[in-house]
C-alpha cells in the first residue's frame, strides 16, 4: 500500500473477529515500527504483546474495574477538562459514532456497553502495550507516539486493523502484574490489533478533520 493511501484510509477499528494475530506477523509491524525516530535515537520505548492467557487475564481483570466504574489511575493522568475548540471536536466525533450505532444521547447503558467493549480489547487476542521508565521525560512520549503511528500505519498496511486506547492504560497495576514489570515502568497507551469485522458498523465510521486552513498558517 502506497503511503498516502496507508495515512488517508487508516482508520480506528473497535469491533475484532475472536482469533489471534499470528506472532510472525507482528514481528513484522514491530520491526518497521521501531523505525521510528526518536531524541538522540534514544528509543525510549518498552514494548508488551498481550496475547493468549496473558489477555485473558488483563482482559478480565480490567473490564471488571471499569464495569465497577473504577477511575483507575493512568500513569499519565487523563485529561480532566479540555478548551472549547477541542471540545467541538470531541463532542463532533462522539454524535457521529453514537448516531451511527443508532443509540441516543440518553441511553446510558448502551453507551456504557459500547465503552466497556475497550476492556476486552474490541474481541480481539491482541494488544500491544507501550511502555517506558519512570526516568524519561515528555521527549520520550513524543517519541513513543511517532512509534504508535507507525504501528496502527504497519497494522492497516498488513489489512489488519487497530485501535490506540488510553482507556487500555487506565489501570497500570494490572499491566505491571500481568508483565511481571516493577512500578517504575510507566504505561503510555494500548493498542488492540486484530482481523476485524469489515461489515461492522463502527468499523466503518469516518472521523472528520478541522479544514487545513483552520489548523495550517503559512507564512511567507
Ligand atoms: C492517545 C490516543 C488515545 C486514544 N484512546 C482511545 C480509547 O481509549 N478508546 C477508543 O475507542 N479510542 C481511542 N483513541 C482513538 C481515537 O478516538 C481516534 O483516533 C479518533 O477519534 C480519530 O479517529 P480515527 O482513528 O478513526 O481516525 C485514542 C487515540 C489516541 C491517539
Amino acid at each position: 500500500m502506497e503511503l498516502f493511501e496507508a495515512v488517508l484510509t487508516r482508520s480506528s477499528k473497535r469491533d475484532f473477529k475472536d482469533i489471534p494475530v499470528p506472532l510472525d506477523l507482528i514481528d513484522k509491524i514491530l520491526t518497521a515500527s521501531l523505525r521510528a525516530p526518536s531524541w538522540s535515537n534514544s528509543q525510549p520505548w518498552e514494548i508488551a504483546v498481550s496475547t493468549g492467557k496473558t489477555s485473558d487475564f488483563i482482559k478480565q481483570r480490567i473490564y471488571k474495574r471499569a464495569s465497577e466504574d473504577d477511575p483507575g489511575s493512568p500513569d499519565f493522568p487523563f485529561p480532566i477538562s479540555w478548551p472549547e475548540k477541542q471540545i467541538t471536536n470531541i463532542l463532533e466525533a462522539g454524535k457521529h459514532r453514537y448516531e451511527s450505532l443508532g443509540i441516543s444521547r440518553d441511553d446510558g447503558a448502551k453507551r456504557k456497553e459500547v465503552a466497556l467493549y475497550n476492556y476486552v480489547f474490541f474481541g480481539s487476542q491482541t494488544a500491544i502495550f507501550i511502555y517506558i521508565d519512570e526516568d524519561l521525560g515528555h521527549w520520550s512520549v513524543l517519541d513513543c507516539g511517532m512509534l504508535a503511528q507507525n504501528i496502527l500505519l504497519c497494522v492497516h498496511a498488513s489489512g489488519l486493523g487497530a485501535c490506540p486506547q488510553a482507556y487500555l492504560v487506565r489501570y497500570p497495576d494490572i499491566l505491571r502484574e500481568a508483565f511481571k514489570l516493577p512500578k517504575r515502568k510507566r504505561f503510555i497507551l494500548g493498542i488492540s490489533i486484530g482481523f476485524y469485522k469489515k461489515d461492522s458498523i463502527i468499523n466503518n465510521i469516518k472521523t472528520s478533520r478541522v479544514k487545513l486552513k483552520d489548523a495550517v498558517t503559512y507564512y511567507d
